[in-house]
C-alpha cells in the first residue's frame, strides 16, 4: 500500500477534527499528484464523503476563523489559513467544474466521485483520518500513469469530457506543464470533441481563453501548443496559430514552416522570461506571414509588411478571445517592432540609428531584444552565438547612447504649451511640427538633449516652420 507524508500541519489537525466530527475526509486533487511527484503545493483540497460545507464551518471554528466562501450550488467551501488555501467538497456524481451550467450536486460514495474527475492522475486520494492517515486510494491507475507519464481520463474519455468539454484544454495543459503524453483514446477523444469546446454556452470563452494562456505559461509551452494544433484545437480556438502550419513549395525554393518557427521562438523566449504578455507577443510575431506570403521570381518567398499587419491584427483577435485590452498596446508594439533591432545587429551603426530604436520601443525595449534574441532558430550553434552577440553589442551601445542623453521616454525638452505661449499660437498642427523638428535633430545628434540646446533650435527654424 502507497503512503504519502504530507509535510503541512493543518492536514493532521483537519484529520482530527473529521474524527471527532465522525467524518471520513480524504486529501485529493492537484495537491495529491504533486505531493507524489515531489513537490507540496498550497492548495489543498479535501473531500468529505457527506456534507463538506457542514464540515468546512467545524474546522473554520476550531480555527477561529469564518469560512472565506461558500459555493451552495457546488458544495464547496473555502478556508484560507496561513496563506494556505483549503478547498472542502462534498464527494459527488458531477464533475468538478465550478464555471459548469450543471451545479446540482448529488452525494456520492469515494469511488464515484473520483471517477468523475478529470483525469487519473487527479483522481488519486489520500486519507486524513488517524486509522488511514496518508494511505493512498488510486482506483484508476494514477500512479502508474505518473510514472509512466501519461494523461488519461479515469472513465471512457467521450464520458469525462462530455460532463465537461474544458477539460480537452485541461488534458494539454497538463501534458504541457508535466511533459506528459495523452494517452492514445483519450487523445482521439480531445480530436473528436474539440468542436464541443465552442458549443453555445458550454464553456465561456474566458475559460478557454485561461486555459490557454495557462500552456503559454508551461516550461516548454510547444509540448501544449503541438498539441493544440494537431487535436484541431487550435483551428477553433486560434485559427490565425494553426494557418501558420505548412510550406509552400515553387520551383527550388520552400520557406520555413511558420509554425514550427513560432514554436522554437515561444520555447526560447520562455527559457528568458515569465511574463505572459512577452511570451504571448512571441507568439504571435509572425502571424500575419501567411497573408503577406508572395513568391517574387529571382528572390524568392518574401512576406513583405508582415509585422505591421500583424500588429493589426491584434485587436481583433484580442477582443474574440477576451484578452485584456490594456495588454494590446503592448503586444501590437512587439510585434511591429520586431525586425527593427535586425539590421542594427551589423556592424557600423550609426549613433542615431541606435536612437531611434530607443526612443520609439521607449519601455518596451529591453522586451524587444529579449524577442529577437529568442527569434534566433538557426540549426547552426556557431550562427546563433554570432547572432546572440551582435544583439549583446546592440544593447551596450544603446546603453552608451542612452547613458549619453537618456532616451528612454524620448519627447522634445521644449513642451507644446511653452510653444504655444512663445509664439502666441493655438494647439494645431504646427505645435507638432515645432516638437517633430526638435527631436529629429535630437535623434539626428545635431543638438544636445537638453532644454537649452532644444530651445535655441526653436528660435532658429521659428521663422521657416511658421512661413508654411
Ligand atoms: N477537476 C475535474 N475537472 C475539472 C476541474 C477540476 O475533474 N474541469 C478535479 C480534478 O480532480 C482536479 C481537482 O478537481 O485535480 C482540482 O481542480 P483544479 O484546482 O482546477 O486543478 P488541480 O488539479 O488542483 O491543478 P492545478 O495544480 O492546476 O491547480
Amino acid at each position: 500500500m502507497k503512503r504519502i507524508s504530507p509535510e503541512n500541519k493543518l492536514i493532521r489537525k483537519i484529520g482530527r477534527i473529521a474524527d471527532r466530527n465522525n467524518v471520513s475526509a480524504y486529501l485529493v486533487g492537484g495537491y495529491v499528484r504533486d505531493l507524489i511527484m515531489g513537490k507540496e503545493g498550497n492548495d489543498i483540497d479535501i473531500m468529505v464523503t457527506g456534507d463538506g460545507i457542514e464540515f468546512a464551518k467545524y474546522v473554520a471554528v476550531e480555527f477561529g476563523k469564518e469560512l472565506d466562501s461558500v459555493y451552495k450550488n457546488f458544495e464547496t467551501a473555502l478556508l484560507m489559513k496561513d496563506g494556505i488555501k483549503i478547498e472542502f467538497v462534498s464527494a459527488r456524481k458531477e464533475s468538478y467544474n465550478r464555471g459548469s451550467r450543471k451545479p446540482d450536486v448529488e452525494h456520492a460514495s469515494l469511488e464515484e466521485d473520483l471517477s468523475r474527475r478529470d483525469f487519473t492522475i487527479n483522481a488519486i486520494a489520500a486519507g486524513i483520518n488517524e486509522n488511514n492517515f496518508g494511505e493512498v486510494i488510486d482506483n484508476f491507475g494514477g500512479l502508474q500513469d505518473i510514472e509512466n507519464k501519461i494523461i488519461r481520463t479515469p472513465l471512457d474519455p467521450f464520458r469525462t469530457f462530455d460532463d465537461d468539454p474544458l477539460r480537452i484544454m485541461r488534458a494539454v495543459r497538463f501534458a504541457s506543464r508535466f511533459g506528459f503524453e495523452i494517452e492514445e483514446n483519450t487523445f482521439s477523444a480531445v480530436r473528436e470533441m474539440a468542436h464541443r469546446l465552442f458549443e453555445e454556452g458550454v464553456v465561456s470563452r474566458e475559460r478557454i481563453t485561461n486555459e490557454f494562456l495557462q500552456i503559454l505559461m508551461t516550461d516548454k509551452p510547444s509540448i501544449g501548443l503541438d498539441l493544440l494544433y494537431r487535436s484541431g484545437v487550435m483551428e477553433i480556438i486560434f485559427p490565425e496559430i494553426a494557418e501558420l502550419e505548412g510550406v509552400d513549395q515553387r520551383k527550388d525554393f520552400h520557406h520555413k514552416n511558420v509554425f514550427y518557427h513560432t514554436l522554437i521562438v515561444v520555447d526560447n523566449i520562455s527559457q528568458r522570461t515569465d511574463d505572459l504578455w512577452l511570451r504571448f507577443a512571441a507568439l504571435v510575431h509572425d502571424i500575419a506571414k501567411p497573408r503577406t506570403k508572395k513568391f517574387i521570381e529571382g528572390t524568392g518567398w518574401t512576406f513583405h509588411s508582415h509585422e505591421e499587419v500583424g500588429a493589426r491584427m491584434m485587436k481583433n483577435i484580442f477582443k474574440r478571445m477576451k484578452l485584456p485590452m490594456n495588454k494590446l498596446e503592448y503586444v501590437e508594439k512587439l510585434v511591429r517592432m520586431h525586425l527593427r533591432p535586425i539590421p542594427l545587429a551589423k556592424e557600423d551603426v550609426t549613433d542615431s540609428a541606435i536612437r531611434r530604436l530607443a526612443a520609439e520601443a521607449g519601455e518596451e525595449l529591453e522586451d524587444l531584444l529579449t524577442l529577437c534574441r529568442a527569434d534566433i532558430t538557426s540549426k547552426n550553434p556557431d550562427k546563433v552565438s554570432k547572432f546572440l552577440d551582435n544583439y549583446d553589442r546592440v544593447e551596450k551601445r544603446i546603453l552608451e547612447v542612452q547613458e549619453k542623453d537618456e532616451l528612454r521616454n524620448f519627447q522634445s525638452p521644449v513642451r507644446g504649451d511653452e510653444i504655444m505661449e512663445l509664439f502666441g499660437l493655438e494647439p494645431g498642427r504646427v505645435i507638432g511640427e515645432f516638437k517633430h523638428r526638435i527631436e529629429e535633430a535630437i535623434l539626428e545628434g545635431e543638438i544636445p538633449n537638453d532644454y537649452e540646446a532644444a530651445k535655441n533650435y526653436l528660435m532658429s527654424i521659428k521663422d521657416e516652420v511658421l512661413k508654411h
